[in-house]
């Protein structure tokens, strides 16, 4: 019988499309997934550590697993543990000090080695740590362009356009444990979304640290390159963009604005999503090419973390409240019914009443649709956990994370009341869990919507739905007509003889 393996994922979305590759890598190996881990012979973790609570989730999930664990080897037989993603990236061996009964420890640069790892651990009877320090080049293992994914829904895919972040935000454990900034190269994306879109993927969403300086690297080499054969730097400079060549640009290309108007094009691709920008980096180019480019989600996520200029100078976020406002304000005026959501940090050290103030005011100002709120654990190794500035009590961080949640959720509201009477473009994502008579599904603008289909319609279909009611998480809506149906092909299950 073949072996069932089980990956569990912790954290981001840069996460979810590893876990992905895990599993596109144990299937390869011929392993099945299993249901739980009581059926399953490998248990791969995938962790994150960019907030608190991932290393107690982490923990925790590895004492439940000691216990399994210690039972099958009674039985004679064995469960593997494997961790991978930030955390293993960041604790290494001494992952192994807390938790002996882990086998392999692979980091964040090396996601294509899982299955080899597992087989030497196998030969060797040992534990494995294999943590690489830097993707070496956009060539390898860590751009797995070769490497197979199992989707988690077969018709929306995660495109991984660069690794890495070159910024240095205080609070921020990414630098350390994902490396710096390489940008994939731009024919070997365009190359996923293709095969993805002859897979049946009708929604794409393109994944980096800050997409918005997408391609920096690649110029920065690319002139380097032509230095070297030329002994100096051309007057003008050819860069080779999606299928055609741009001759005499000022700007070195490609940008990551190149990037959407080429996805754009891509036959079968109906949806196409990114995230995270960054505000300071945000052009202008790529608010023209949202809106010009129809596939292009009228939806953007632009992480304000803080409305206080004193605290985003402390965090290093390069933007004052005013400027972040601002490109919101022409992103909004560029790109016509836009949806905005944010991710916002409270109880940053030294932040004060005032300070919170600004944030609550920006916010308001900004009108979110939705927001990740967070409050601020410090991560060793940053530079906030060592700051002196004057630590925000839990619960004064507490009570102004519920006074910044009242500020949101009014907004979203609003939002949500405001599309009561019009007509959305739905993506099915299956029954919704509450109600198995209604199926829940995203707009463009990602806010979930949940409605009575009349007849039976599979996941990745599009439905118009007119909206019948809102709240503040969710709107509710009753069927027009059905706008496709999936392209992707239904696994049946093949029942064992
Ligand atoms: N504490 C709290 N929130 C954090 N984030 C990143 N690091 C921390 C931290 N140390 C949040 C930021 C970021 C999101 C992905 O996680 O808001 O945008
Ligand atoms: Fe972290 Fe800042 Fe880089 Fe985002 S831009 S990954 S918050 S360092």
């Amino acid at each position: 019988m073949a072996k069932r393996y089980l990956v569990r994922t912790f954290g981001c979305q840069m996460n979810e499309h590893d876990s992905e590759r895990l599993a596109g890598l144990l299937e390869g190996d011929g392993y099945e997934p299993a249901r739980d881990e009581s059926e399953a012979d490998v248990v791969v973790l995938n962790t994150c550590c960019i907030r608190e609570g991932a290393d107690t989730r982490l923990y925790g999930t590895l004492g439940h697993l000691k216990g399994l664990k210690e039972r099958r080897s009674a039985e004679g037989s064995d469960l593997e543990i494997m961790v991978a993603g930030c955390l293993a990236q960041k604790d290494r061996e001494s992952l192994l000090e807390r938790a002996p009964h882990v086998d392999v420890v692979l980091g964040t640069h090396n996601v294509g080695r899982a299955v080899e790892l597992l087989a030497d651990h196998r030969e060797s009877g040992r534990p494995i740590v294999e943590i690489l320090e830097a993707t070496v080049d956009a060539d390898n293992e860590q751009f797995p362009s070769a490497l197979p994914v199992v989707r988690e829904n077969p018709w929306a895919a995660w495109v991984t356009i660069q690794v890495g972040c070159d910024n240095n935000c205080a609070f921020c454990i990414v630098p350390a444990v994902r490396g710096p900034e390489v940008s994939r190269p731009f024919g070997d994306i365009l190359a996923e979304l293709e095969r993805a879109a002859a897979q049946g993927v009708t929604e794409v969403t393109l994944l980096g640290q800050n997409v918005n300086s997408y391609g920096r690297d690649l110029t920065l080499s690319a002139r380097s390159e032509l230095k070297a054969a030329h002994g100096e730097e051309p007057a003008t400079m050819r860069h080779r963009v999606g299928g055609s060549w741009m001759q005499g640009e000022r700007r070195p290309r490609p940008l990551f604005s190149d990037l959407l108007r080429a996805a754009g094009e891509v036959p079968g691709i109906e949806r196409i999503r990114y995230t995270s920008p960054h505000p300071k980096d945000l052009r202008s180019d790529t608010i023209a090419a949202m809106a010009d480019v129809a596939a292009v989600c009228e939806h953007l996520h632009l992480p304000l973390q803080s409305g206080s200029d004193e605290v985003l100078a402390a965090m290093h976020r390069g933007y004052t409240a005013e400027r972040y406002l601002q490109r919101l304000s022409e992103a909004r005026a560029v790109v016509g019914d836009l949806a905005v959501s944010t991710d916002i940090i409270v109880g940053f050290p030294g932040e004060s009443d005032a300070d919170f103030e600004a944030t609550l005011e920006v916010a308001a100002e900004a009108a979110y649709d939705n927001a990740y709120t967070f409050v601020y654990s410090p991560r060793p190794g940053t530079e906030a956990a060592a700051s002196e500035a004057p630590e925000v009590p839990r619960a004064v961080a507490t009570e102004r994370m519920s006074r910044l949640r009242a500020v949101v959720e009014r907004s979203s509201r609003m939002a949500n009341e405001a599309r009561v009477g019009r007509r959305e473009e739905v993506l099915v994502e299956g029954p919704s869990k509450r109600d198995p008579r209604r199926l829940t599904g995203r707009t463009r603008h990602n806010r979930l919507v949940h409605f009575e289909p009349q007849r039976p319609l599979r996941p990745g279909s599009y439905a118009e739905v007119e909206v019948t009611s809102a709240s503040t998480t969710h709107l509710i809506g009753s069927l027009v007509e059905v706008l496709s149906t999936p392209k992707h092909r239904t696994k049946i299950p093949v029942a064992a003889l």
